[in-house]
């Protein structure tokens, strides 16, 4: 007998035809369900484990009511602000991420943010679409030359990596901070600021790519924003709860800051729609990860995690030990 699963959101066609094969699964394709559907359809169905992805909250009330058959909680994203980990170690439901496989595509997604945002895109391509009705003068419509820029990056970590080694290509200074100085920065020629505030003014352009949660609720804020020059440039491809999203607008709107490239918000989808409305902003709906290759390697990575455990192994990606 397949072992039985259940999936909370919709995922791409090569997982569905995997989860096919090798479990037995109400909805292969994944349905959106919020977390009483999620309870009772693991219940009804007695599942032996749970896709979920960064959409549904798995908070300590919620896990409380996962029946015991669950053996595994898998979500398909890297980040985990979504879930109460230390309620799923105290309740014992071994949980995993998908680290790794989402890295260079998200960073890919911060460079389009960074060249978007510098080269006015939001703007060009609203004149094309327009008809473009009159040429431009050579001082009209100019944007930002991102070569050869100071980029600040906030987390070092993978994704954080994996944009400063871009950012080698555009021939810019990379700086950066977070918890600690990591060996690594040495082979990406970035250096180091203990303290967070005392980059910001060195910074072109600020990239964001430390984990969400309350550590990080809301380090970038009126104050902070201050600290960057005029005339830079933000991007976040992070989490929405970094940002204090009214300090952003009003530095949008003053001009302190040129523009901005933003994949994340506080609310999503319903996003703060005083964004859409600024011509200096280039926004996406949280796409990071959304390649057809690294959604289906996350999917994989997924399914791989939940086969470990329901083989008696400990999962690949463990959130808890
Ligand atoms: C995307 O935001 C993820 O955490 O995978
Ligand atoms: C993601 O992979 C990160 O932790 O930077």
């Amino acid at each position: 007998m397949k072992p039985r699963l259940i999936v909370s959101r919709q995922i791409p066609p090569a997982v569905a035809d995997r989860i096919r094969a090798e479990f037995d699964c109400p909805f292969p394709e994944g349905q959106d369900m919020d977390a009483d559907t999620v309870i009772r359809m693991l219940t009804e169905t007695r599942a032996d484990a749970l896709m979920l992805t960064s959409h549904l909250p798995f908070r300590a009330e919620t896990i409380a009511r996962i029946p015991d058959h669950v053996r595994i909680a898998a979500t398909c994203s890297v980040g985990t602000d979504h879930i109460d980990i230390a309620a799923a170690k105290a309740r014992g439901l071994p949980m995993s991420n998908t680290p790794d496989v989402l890295t260079e595509c998200t960073a890919d997604l911060t460079f389009m943010l960074i060249l978007n945002a510098c080269r006015r895109a939001t703007e060009y391509a609203a004149i094309m679409r327009d008809g473009w009705r009159h040429g431009y003068g050579l001082g009209e419509m100019m944007g930002l030359r991102a070569w050869g820029k100071t980029l600040g990056i906030l987390g070092l970590g993978r994704i954080g990596q994996a944009v400063a080694q871009r950012a080698r290509g555009f021939g810019m200074t990379v700086l950066y901070s977070g918890p600690r100085r990591l060996p690594v920065d040495q082979e990406h020629g970035a250096t180091y600021f203990a303290d967070f505030r005392a980059m910001l003014p060195h910074c072109d352009i600020l990239s964001l790519h430390a984990p969400g949660g309350a550590a990080t609720a809301g380090i970038m804020n009126a104050e902070t924003f201050a600290l960057l020059p005029k005339g830079a440039v933000f991007v976040n491809a992070a989490r929405g709860g970094l940002v204090d999203e009214d300090a952003l607008i009003a530095a949008l709107q003053s001009g302190h800051l040129f523009a901005a490239g933003l994949d994340v918000f506080r609310n999503e989808p319903e996003y703060d729609l005083r964004f859409a409305a600024l011509p200096n902003v280039f926004l996406t709906p949280h796409m990071g990860s959304g390649t057809v290759e690294t959604r289906n390697a996350m999917g994989f990575r997924t399914l791989d995690n939940i086969a470990a455990v329901l083989s008696g192994k400990p999962p690949l990606d463990p959130l808890w030990t």
